[in-house]
């Protein structure tokens, strides 16, 4: 008997190659992106995956100047926090977010957490949907990268809650979780690799010989956190304008 096939002619190495080859993008030509590739980018996230068939999110779509750089003067102000905050070898080198005036558009990924009380008691409800609304933001994600264009996911947190909300005229019962920043980009970006399936897939139980020690993940956070302090696109070097479809 021959397995049940979808209907597609798309081939896992055309998603393996978008996925293997995606880079988060912090710096952005001043160039618009038409209509139909944000449009297609919406598509994604409307077909993502979500606990119960919630679909709990609504996409704010934000392209006008005005707007973007009062997005940005929330999240640029925000670095002084972030110095405040993240001192010491975790210290989270918070990134100069100025490419946010110039990225020429914008999802706002806005939840409807009352859609929780479809979820079964029996699970963790909260995880369940935030998990559902990543699922829409990934699709997004990838979405943008098989157009070539560049995006960022955003994180929210309770310093930019009341500003967004407002900004935003986000109703009662309703919250942004993400933003999804979209545009050209301005670097070519290196693909990075991930950690080796050999490292992290394990069969049958958890194999403890490869359970990481407290003392491994301090060397690994700090790994990450000295890989970021380097990276070019982050570092504010000089970009290298790129153009289109390079
Ligand atoms: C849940 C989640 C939250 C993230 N939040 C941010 C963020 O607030 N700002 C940002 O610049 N990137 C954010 N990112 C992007 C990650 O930093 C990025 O995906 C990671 O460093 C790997 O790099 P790559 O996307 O270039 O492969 C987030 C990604 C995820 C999945």
């Amino acid at each position: 008997m021959s397995p049940i096939q979808l209907d597609t002619d798309a081939t896992i190495d055309d998603l393996l190659d978008i996925m293997r080859k995606r880079r988060s993008c912090r710096r952005y030509l001043d160039e618009p992106v038409d209509d139909a590739l944000i449009q297609n980018i919406l598509e994604a996230g409307r077909w993502a995956p979500s606990g119960c068939s919630s679909e709990p999110w609504e996409l704010i779509v934000v392209r006008d100047e005005a707007i973007r750089n009062e997005l940005a003067d929330v999240y640029v102000d925000l670095r002084k926090y972030s110095e405040d905050a993240d001192t010491g070898p975790d210290g989270f080198p918070f990134p100069d977010m100025n490419y946010i005036r110039v990225a020429p558009a914008f999802v706002v990924v806005v939840g409807d957490r009352r859609l929780n009380r479809t979820y079964p008691q029996l699970f963790y409800r909260y995880d369940i949907y935030q998990q559902s609304m990543a699922s829409c933001m990934q699709n997004m994600f990838l979405a943008a990268a098989a157009q070539g264009l560049g995006a960022t996911w955003i994180s929210m947190g309770n310093k930019m809650e009341d500003p967004l909300n407002k900004m935003f005229d986000i109703p009662e019962g309703y919250r942004i979780e993400f933003l999804l920043a979209v545009g050209w980009p301005d670097l070519k970006r290196e693909v990075r690799d991930r950690r080796p399936l050999s490292e992290l897939v394990h069969h049958e139980r958890f194999d403890h010989a490869r359970a990481r020690s407290d003392e491994s993940i301090s060397g690994y956070v700090a790994g990450l956190r000295s890989r970021r302090r380097n990276d070019r696109e982050l570092s504010g070097e000089t970009p290298t304008s790129l153009g289109h479809g390079t």
